[in-house]
C-alpha cells in the first residue's frame, strides 16, 4: 500500500472503507435518520460542544461558504486573520458574497498575534465577525485560538473558524473557546473518504443567522436544523460518506480524543524531531508547529519536484508541495487521522534515500 503522507485525503481503516460498500437505504427512512442523529451526536463530543452541528454534503470549502453565507449581509464588515493559503481563501469567499473585508496578514510560517488582532477590532469597532484559521495546513502552522478567541470576545465579535485539518486531531474545545462557527471536514483527521463537511453553530450564531441577508439556499443553517428534528438532511445526503464516518468516529470515540490528541502531538514531535535530524529545516515557528502537518523548508540545492516524484515512484511514499508562493519552497508531510510512528519512520527512511538523489547538500548525507 502506498504511504499516503499529504494532508488529506488521509488513509483510512479497512472498516471505514468496507462502510462506503453498503447497499443504498432510504435517506429519509428511519435507518438513516438513527445512523444521522448518532453521527451528529457523536460529533458534538469531538467537537465538545453543545451547539448545534450539522453534516453537509460538501468538501471542506463548501463549509466555509456556509459559514459566511449564515451569519452575515452584503456590507458588513469582517476582519480576516490570514497566515496561508487557507485565510487567504475564507476572506476571498467573505469578499465574493458582499463582506466588506478586513485583511489582517501574518507572514506565512508564523502564527496570527492576539494583540494585533485586538488592535484592528479597537480600530474597527464596527466589525461583525472575525474569520480564522486554526490550523493551516499551507504553512504547517497552529494558531493559537484561545488566545485569539479571548481577544475576538473581548470585543465581543462573532468567531468564525476554519478548523479543516485541526479539529478531532488538535484540542480545540468549542464551546470553551466561545466560537461561534466552526468548519472541518471529513478526509482530514476524521479517517474518512472526502465527501462531508462538519459544522458546529452557537446560540449567537443563530441571532446572526436570523438577521444575515447574503444569499443561501443550499447551505442555509435553517433548513439543516428543521429536517435535523425528523433526523433528515434537507437535501440527499453523500450516505456512502455518512456510513464510513459513522465507523470512523466509533473508532474516535473509543480511542478516546484525549489520547488522539497526545497521539497527534506525538507523532508530529517525532516528525519534527526526525525531519531535523536529516539537516532540514522546519518551515513552521517551531511554537506554533502544527501537530497534523509538517512544513519543511527546501534548502541545499533541493529540488522538492523531483524529490516527491522519486518518493513516489521509487518508494510508494507521497508528501504534499508548496502551495502557490511556496510551491518549490516547502514540502509538506501529512501525519492526520489513521496515522502511526511507523508510517513516519517509513516517510524518513525513504527521505534519507532520496534527499542526495534530488540534489540536496546538506546535513549528513
Ligand atoms: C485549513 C483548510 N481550509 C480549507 C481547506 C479546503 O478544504 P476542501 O479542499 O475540502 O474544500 C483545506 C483543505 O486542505 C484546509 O486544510
Amino acid at each position: 500500500m502506498e504511504n499516503l503522507r499529504i494532508p488529506g485525503p488521509t488513509p483510512c481503516p479497512t472498516e471505514v472503507l468496507e462502510a462506503m460498500s453498503r447497499q443504498m437505504i432510504n435517506h429519509r427512512g428511519p435507518v438513516f435518520g438513527k445512523t444521522l442523529a448518532e453521527v451528529t451526536e457523536k460529533l458534538k463530543l469531538l467537537f465538545q460542544t453543545k451547539n448545534d452541528v450539522f453534516v453537509l454534503t460538501a468538501s471542506g470549502t463548501g463549509g466555509l461558504e456556509a459559514a459566511v453565507v449564515n451569519v452575515l449581509s452584503p456590507g458588513d464588515k469582517v476582519l480576516s486573520v490570514s497566515i496561508g493559503v487557507f485565510g487567504e481563501r475564507f476572506a476571498t469567499i467573505a469578499k465574493i458574497f458582499g463582506a466588506e473585508v478586513i485583511p489582517l496578514r501574518f507572514e506565512w510560517g508564523k502564527a496570527a498575534e492576539s494583540d494585533a488582532i485586538r488592535q484592528a477590532l479597537k480600530a474597527n469597532p464596527d466589525v461583525k465577525a472575525v474569520l480564522v484559521t486554526h490550523n493551516e495546513t499551507s504553512t504547517g502552522v497552529t494558531n493559537d485560538l484561545a488566545a485569539i478567541s479571548e481577544a475576538v470576545k473581548e470585543y465581543d465579535k462573532l468567531l468564525l473558524v476554519d478548523a479543516i485539518s485541526g479539529l478531532g486531531s488538535i484540542n480545540l474545545p468549542v464551546d470553551d473557546w466561545h466560537c461561534d462557527v466552526v468548519i472541518t471536514g471529513s478526509q482530514k483527521g476524521w479517517m474518512t473518504p472526502p465527501g462531508v463537511a462538519m459544522a458546529s453553530v452557537s446560540p449567537d450564531a443563530w441571532k446572526a443567522h436570523a438577521e444575515a441577508k447574503m444569499p443561501r439556499f443550499y447551505w442555509d443553517f435553517g433548513k439543516a436544523r428543521d429536517y435535523l428534528k425528523k433526523q433528515q438532511t434537507p437535501w440527499t445526503p453523500g450516505m456512502s460518506v455518512i456510513f464510513a464516518l459513522s465507523v470512523s468516529l466509533n473508532m474516535m470515540v473509543k480511542e478516546g480524543l484525549p489520547n488522539i490528541i497526545a497521539r497527534h502531538a506525538r507523532i508530529a514531535e517525532l516528525t519534527r524531531k526526525s525531519v531535523k535530524s536529516l539537516g532540514l529545516a522546519l518551515f513552521a515557528d517551531e511554537n506554533y508547529a502544527s501537530n497534523t502537518v509538517t512544513a519543511v523548508a527546501a534548502s541545499n540545492g533541493l529540488d522538492v519536484a523531483r524529490m516527491r516524484k522519486i518518493l513516489r515512484e521509487e518508494h510508494q511514499t507521497v508528501v504534499a508541495g508548496g502551495q502557490q508562493n511556496l510551491d518549490g519552497k516547502i514540502f509538506r508531510i501529512g501525519h492526520l487521522g489513521w496515522v502511526t510512528e511507523n508510517d513516519i519512520e517509513k516517510v524518513i527512511a525513504a527521505l534519507k534515500v532520496v534527499l542526495p538523489q534530488a540534489g540536496f547538500k546538506g546535513g549528513n548525507q
